[in-house]
């Protein structure tokens, strides 16, 4: 066990939703309609994960994409703080007849990579539960699970909305909760997470990307609150 300076950030003690709670855990996939095994699957092509490979899934929850990116001979290292989110993804694992995903209960801050450097790293939908300052200390970490030119790949709720209008972008996403493309979400969760996540701007991700030592080579703004990015190391 390493033991961490009294500063260090505790990642066990996560903002916003309660993943701790095994009610999370069942009914996520529900609420999660862009994790489907077949978007997934997709991601798994985009991303050509293949046989051979080394990825990295943090905050893997209920495991999707680390179970399709398995399918393809590759091996996974999922990644979770939260016990009831792994309990599930392995359950589910073992289901899908997915052999070769080794669970960590682990995070950002803590999971020590102990395999060979790693040819991708993903993060969906995860990284806002840190402070700005400690997703900086994320990215060098996840630089340093890759190997030369590795790849890394993020997507989370990130604002590309001009700030001053930050006002009526946020109200325009959560009245987004109420509809189809609001993905099973509620208002209420969508304002829990502006409150007490910690999404931030794009432009604020960009420059800590590049401080890490990663080139973006695809960037997409999906809309003004969700963003993609495709990053490879640069040394
Ligand atoms: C919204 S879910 C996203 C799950 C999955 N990546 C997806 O795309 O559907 C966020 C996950 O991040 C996990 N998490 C929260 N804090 C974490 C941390 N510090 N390190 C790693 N995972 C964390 C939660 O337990 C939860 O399973």
């Amino acid at each position: 066990m390493v033991s961490l300076p009294n500063w260090y950030f505790d990642e066990s003690k996560m903002a916003g939703v309660d993943f701790e709670d095994p009610a999370q855990a069942e009914s996520f996939d529900l609420k999660q309609p862009s994790s489907t095994p077949e978007k997934e699957q997709a991601l798994v092509s985009r991303l050509g994960i293949k046989s051979g490979q080394i990825v990295i899934d943090l905050g893997a929850g209920t495991g999707t994409f680390a179970i399709q990116a398995s399918l393809t001979g590759a091996s996974i290292h999922a990644v979770d703080i939260s016990q009831a989110m792994l309990t599930y993804a392995r359950n589910k694992a073992h289901k899908a007849g997915a052999t070769n995903i080794q669970f960590h209960r682990s995070g950002f801050l803590t999971y020590k990579h102990c395999d060979h450097l790693a040819d991708l790293v993903v993060t969906k939908a995860a990284l806002h539960i840190l402070p700005d300052f400690w997703k900086m200390v994320a990215f060098l970490r996840i630089a340093s699970m890759l190997k030369p030119s590795g790849r890394f790949f993020l997507r989370d709720v990130i604002f590309s909305f001009p700030p001053a209008e930050h006002e009526a972008a946020l109200q325009a996403w959560i009245e987004l909760a109420a509809k189809p493309e609001g993905q099973g979400w509620t208002k209420q969760d969508y304002e829990m997470h502006i409150r007490e996540e910690h999404s931030t701007f794009a432009w604020i991700i960009e420059g800590m990307l590049k401080q890490a030592g990663f080139q973006i080579v695809e960037m997409n703004h999906v809309s003004p609150v969700l963003a993609e990015y495709l990053c490879e190391k640069l040394w």
